[in-house]
C-alpha cells in the first residue's frame, strides 16, 4: 500500500505514513493540537506534490495562515502554486441551523458528503477541520450514516483524508466514527504517572494494514509544530 508522509517525523518512522486513498480520523480535546496536526499534514502533502484541499469549518484562512506562520510554514506559497487550496465553510453552522429550522433535519441528510462537492476533481488529499460543526440534532445512526457516506465518497475518489472531530462530539455519538475509518488517532493531555507532570500524548487507536504501537506517544507543540518525543523503536 502506498503511504503519504504525515510530516510528523516520529509518527512517519513508526507507521511509514498514512495509507494512501484512505481516511484517518483525528480526535482530541480543545487545544490538543488537531488543527496544527491538520496544517502540518497539509504542508507535508504539499511538499510531496500532492494536490491538497484544506476544508475549514471554524477558522478562516487568515487564522490558519497566522498559525502556520508561527511555525514558519509557507502555506501562502503552496496556495499560490495551486498545490494547496482552502475551502472556508466558516459560517456554515449558522446557515445549517437556519436551514434546519425552516426545512427540518431530514433534508440535511448526507450533508457531510456535500462538503466534498466544492473540491477540485483532481484533489489527492483532503483535510476536514472539523466535522463537529455539522452534527447538531443528529441521532447516532444518522451520524454514523453520514460519516460512512463521506468516507465512502472519499475512497471512491481515491483521496487520502485526515478528518478532524472534537472529542466531545465523538463521545456524544458513542465514538461510532472510530469504526468507520481506516485509521484513528486520539490526542490527549494526561498526568504522567511517574513524574506527576502533565504531558500531551497521542494514542494510535487503530491503523489498518499497519503495525502500530500500543503505548501512548508523547508529543509536544513547539516551534516546529507537533513533535513526537517518545523513544521510537
Ligand atoms: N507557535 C506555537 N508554539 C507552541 N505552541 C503553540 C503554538 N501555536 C499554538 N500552540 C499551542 O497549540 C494549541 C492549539 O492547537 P490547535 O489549535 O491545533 O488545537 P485544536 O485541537 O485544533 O483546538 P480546537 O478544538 O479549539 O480547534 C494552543 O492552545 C497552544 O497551546
Ligand atoms: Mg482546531
Amino acid at each position: 500500500m502506498n503511504r503519504v508522509k504525515t510530516g510528523l517525523l516520529g509518527l512517519d518512522q513508526i507507521t511509514d505514513g498514512f495509507p494512501a486513498g484512505r481516511t484517518v480520523l483525528v480526535t482530541g480535546d480543545a487545544g490538543s493540537g488537531k488543527t496544527i496536526f491538520g496544517l502540518q499534514f497539509a504542508k507535508s502533502c504539499s511538499e510531496q506534490n500532492l494536490k491538497t484541499v484544506y476544508i475549514t469549518t471554524e477558522e478562516d484562512y487568515e487564522d490558519l495562515k497566522r498559525q502556520s506562520d508561527s511555525f514558519g510554514w509557507k502555506i501562502e506559497e503552496y496556495k499560490k502554486n495551486g498545490i494547496l487550496n482552502f475551502i472556508e465553510l466558516a459560517g456554515l453552522r449558522a446557515r445549517v441551523t437556519e436551514a434546519e429550522m425552516s426545512i427540518g433535519v431530514e433534508a440535511m441528510k448526507g450533508n457531510f458528503a456535500k462538503i466534498l462537492q466544492d473540491m477540485p476533481e483532481d484533489t489527492q488529499v483532503a483535510v476536514i477541520d472539523s466535522l463537529g460543526s455539522h452534527t447538531a440534532k443528529l441521532t447516532a445512526y444518522e451520524f454514523r450514516d453520514r460519516i460512512d457516506l463521506l468516507i465512502y465518497e472519499l475512497k471512491q475518489r481515491g483521496i487520502t483524508a485526515l478528518v478532524i472531530l472534537d472529542s466531545a462530539t465523538s463521545s456524544e455519538f458513542n465514538e461510532l466514527a472510530l469504526f468507520s475509518v481506516y485509521g484513528a488517532i486520539r490526542l490527549m493531555k494526561r498526568e504522567n504517572p511517574y513524574t506527576g507532570r502533565r504531558e500531551r500524548v497521542m494514542d494510535i487507536v487503530k491503523m489498518r494494514s499497519t503495525k502500530t504501537p500500543i503505548q501512548f506517544l508523547t508529543y509536544e507543540i513547539d516551534e516546529n509544530g507537533l513533535e513526537i518525543i517518545s523513544e521510537v523503536e
